[in-house]
């Protein structure tokens, strides 16, 4: 049996894998088991941002693997404090919370929000969120997620969670007045499209929620970590929320998710309240230390870079008329097309080129943030190869 026989009959049937089996990677390029090269422009999905194969990375994890993986938050490790601080220093928040994965970083925001209402306000139990969203799969998270089909078969779910219009200003500002405790937001929405929140709707947001001391959520899980050219997406906007959530590239690979918070906010939490057996262990700090300092170095290439690829996209969308729009941040980016793309994917991925869809329509482009010229140009001539195959 093959590996991809083997995976189809022991792996639970949750993923729609393309039938390939990676083994190795370098820089931004992967390479499956035949020994076949593809230009990685999915980045395990706005995960890898140091690429693959990261000389330091390597090196600082097999460092604290000899000397300590894991000891639960019992106690402190120096890799954890020290992590705390650094995202503290960097940021605009005032304290960490670390878990694994985003979901449980949107997750922990949430009860935040419930608990800072329920300990320091009426008891508001409503928690806002986007028409689009995605939040995550668990039940707290997926509730919040703004799309249907992710809660198909799963009801009831979490109650007080209500989904209105992106970038709606009236319409939040009225659901915001009754019974609201948070406000959570992607400030640039990934799953459901790449779509950038509005700068002057960020600013009444926050406004709003300080008037009424309502916890503001941002979800920087997919476009946070240095992905718009900025450490945080919230710089880009220039609105500060009380609540931070990241992960996808936090670690460079590693599971690790964050939530970071003001202290205001913060103090809700306290001992009992919110735990994670795993969250911030040693050796997923370690990796995150490193990373978030990588990440600084390479936020020029990620402004520079996303600058010529969306100028390169933007070139395609005036020649061929099923490009309905190009739109983005930096390094995440989306090509709306008036028709499915999946056959673009696949063709592309035949040609070793790894793109991601969003939605059926949109292809977006979130590779490492190591990405270069070159790089960019190869990907441009496949894509175009298989939108003009489409026409
Ligand atoms: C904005 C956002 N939030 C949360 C999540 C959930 O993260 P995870 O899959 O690590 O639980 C994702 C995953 O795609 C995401 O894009």
């Amino acid at each position: 049996m093959s590996i991809i026989d083997d995976g189809k009959k022991y792996l639970m049937n949750t993923y729609n894998r393309i039938p390939v089996v990676f083994e190795k990677g370098d820089g931004v390029y992967l390479y499956d088991e035949n020994g076949k090269e593809y230009l990685d422009f999915v980045g395990g999905i706005a995960v890898n941002s140091l690429g693959y194969n990261d000389e330091g990375l390597k090196e600082i994890i097999a460092k604290q693997a000899e000397k300590l993986m894991h000891v639960s938050n019992l106690y402190y490790t120096r890799p954890n404090v020290e992590l705390s601080k650094k995202l503290v220093e960097k940021s605009d928040l005032d304290r960490a919370f670390f878990c694994n994965s985003g979901a449980e970083a949107t997750e922990g925001a949430m009860k935040l929000a419930r608990m800072y209402a329920d300990k320091f306000r009426n008891k508001e139990t409503k928690i806002i969120a986007m028409n689009n969203s995605f939040h995550g799969r668990t039940f707290g998270a997926v509730t919040a997620t703004g799309q249907l089909k992710y809660q198909k078969h799963l009801g009831p779910i979490l109650p007080d969670v209500v989904h209105i219009d992106f970038n709606d200003f009236d319409v939040l500002k009225k659901e915001a007045l009754d019974n609201c405790c948070g406000i959570m937001i992607e400030p640039i929405q990934g799953e459901g499209g790449i779509r950038p929140a509005d700068k002057k709707y960020l600013k009444k947001v926050r406004e709003l929620c300080d008037e009424l001391d309502i916890v503001l959520i941002f979800d920087e899980v997919q476009c946070g970590m240095g992905r718009t050219g900025n450490m945080f997406a919230y710089e880009y906007f220039d609105v500060v929320p009380d609540v931070l959530c990241m992960a996808k590239g936090i670690a460079g690979g590693l599971p690790m998710g964050a939530i970071l918070a003001r202290e205001e906010k913060a103090r809700a939490f306290e001992p009992g309240n919110h735990a994670s057996t795993f969250g911030g262990n040693a050796i997923c700090s370690a990796a995150a230390g490193y990373v978030i300092d990588k990440v600084e170095s390479l936020l020029e290439n990620v402004r520079e870079q996303g600058e010529y690829l969306k100028g390169q996209l933007e070139k395609l969308k005036e020649k061929y008329d099923l490009i309905l729009d190009v739109r983005g941040v930096g390094l995440m980016l989306g090509m709306e097309f008036d028709r499915p793309v999946s056959d673009i994917i696949s063709g592309a991925f035949d040609d070793g080129l790894l793109l991601l869809n969003s939605g059926t329509n949109i292809i977006r482009f979130v590779p490492p943030l190591i990405i270069e010229k070159d790089d960019i140009d190869k990907c441009i001539e496949i894509l175009e190869k298989h939108i003009k195959n489409l026409k």
